[in-house]
């Protein structure tokens, strides 16, 4: 894993060199989760024609649930639907000391941001840099936008 990863940042790296284009290609440590299936999908945002399916592990709504700290492992998973149809899937993940792979200023505790596309494969043009930026703004919430949501969360999922 660690080989590929190097080669990925490599072929980044000579592809710059080559087009003078920055390709931003963002491997980490997030991991598109085994089983969508056992997530709960919580809530639902609609705008426009996308339609938004946000959905977590039951574990971590029992620990928000009971005021307790979002244990590590935990995905957080945004579905986004265009036309009925997957579009791309938004990731964060959270593992132990994770928060250590980026500069302070960037951080957002431990958490990891991934874009997925409709097949699983990262969207290597995205800076994940850009998803922490504006997930800062909700670190009293585990830097969350549904957090009331998922708290309010009461088995039927809010439309
Ligand atoms: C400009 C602000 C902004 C950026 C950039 C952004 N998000 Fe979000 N994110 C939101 C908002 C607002 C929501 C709540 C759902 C909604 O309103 O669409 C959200 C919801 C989420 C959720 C569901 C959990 C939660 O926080 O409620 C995930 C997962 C997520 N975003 C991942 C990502 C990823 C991955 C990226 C980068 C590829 C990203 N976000 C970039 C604003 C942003």
């Amino acid at each position: 894993m660690k080989i590929l990863r190097k080669s990925i940042a490599l072929a980044a790296a000579i592809l710059v060199t080559l087009t003078g284009y920055p390709v931003r290609a963002e491997e980490n440590r997030v991991q598109f989760p085994p089983d969508l299936g056992a997530l709960v999908h919580y809530t639902t945002v609609r705008r426009g024609d996308v339609t938004e399916h946000i959905m977590t592990t039951p574990d971590a709504l029992e620990a928000v649930r009971k005021g307790q700290p979002i244990p590590d492992g935990t995905h957080f998973v945004l579905v986004d639907y265009r036309d009925s149809k997957v579009y791309r899937y938004f990731v964060m993940q959270k593992g132990k000391d994770w928060g250590k792979d980026y500069d302070e200023d960037r951080r957002t505790d431990d958490w990891q941001f991934q874009w997925f596309w409709a097949d699983k494969s990262v969207n290597m043009d995205e800076n994940t840099a850009r998803c922490q930026s504006c997930h800062s703004s909700r670190s009293d919430s585990s830097f969350l936008y549904t957090f009331d949501a998922l708290g309010a969360f009461d088995g039927k999922v809010f439309e």
